[in-house]
């Protein structure tokens, strides 16, 4: 890692993590990247082409034919695939069920993490997503680790999806949540851990004002220190 700042920001599906991300992003002038929005990418241009996941190299294939990139527009970071805005399209159902099987790929996880790594070398950045502090920047100066009650949880997924127009159940919301946790705390590469010095953020019970001051009240000792 160069001279930039990194902050990286772990946890399970639906914690708020790009919430508190782009506020913190937003105070610190930092660049904010959302990694789990690049293997939904992948999983929505995989779907698209009916590639078959469960063949390693058919997916490795692909992924030579998969661009992306974000860019910034109305104080909003969207991303690309190959030139098309697929921010929207992205958070529907049917990838967030297929996204944890293409993301436990290791052809996958390779590409990613290596772009990933990319964008952090140049810039100050905050970066959630689920290995961000273990593996993509180990080093990086701040890590926090969110977590929160799966009720909580899934009832916040459900308004969003709601009010995105999705005809969905809670329950569904909920049953989808806890199998991606499954996924992603149990798959053999990378699994979601908390790094050993990442600072945990249960946010059950707390509001977003709350979050970013708790956050910014560990963050900025570290950043005076640089
Ligand atoms: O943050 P999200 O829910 O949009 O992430 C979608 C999926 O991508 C999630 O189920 C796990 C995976 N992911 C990952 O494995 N590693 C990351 N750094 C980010 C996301």
């Amino acid at each position: 890692m160069n001279n930039n700042i990194v902050v990286a920001i772990d946890g399970y599906s639906s914690c708020g993590k790009s919430t508190l991300a782009k506020a913190l992003a937003k105070k610190l002038h930092f660049i904010y990247i959302d990694s789990g929005s690049m293997y939904r990418a992948v999983t929505l241009y995989l779907q698209r082409n009916k590639i078959d996941i469960s063949k390693e190299e058919l997916v490795s294939e692909a992924l030579k034919d998969i661009h992306l990139n974000f860019h910034s527009k109305d104080y909003k970071t969207h991303i690309t695939l190959n030139d098309e805005e697929v921010s929207d399209e992205i958070r529907n159902m049917a990838v967030s069920e297929m996204v944890s099987e293409v993301s436990a790929i290791k052809a996958v996880r390779k590409e990613m993490v290596k772009q990933q790594q990319r964008m952090g070398r140049s810039k100050n950045i905050v970066m959630d997503g689920r290995d961000i502090g273990t593996t993509v920047f180990p080093d990086a100066q701040v890590k926090i680790f969110m977590t929160a009650d799966p009720k909580i949880r899934a009832e916040r997924r459900f308004k969003e999806l709601v009010d995105k127009g999705e005809n969905i159940t809670l329950e569904e919301v909920f049953d989808n949540l806890a199998h991606r946790d499954y996924q992603d705390t149990t798959r053999k590469e990378s699994p979601l851990t908390r790094a050993e010095d990442a600072i945990i953020l249960d946010n059950t019970d707390l509001t977003e004002e709350q979050q970013l001051a708790l956050a910014l009240e560990n963050i900025t000792p570290l950043l005076r220190n640089r």
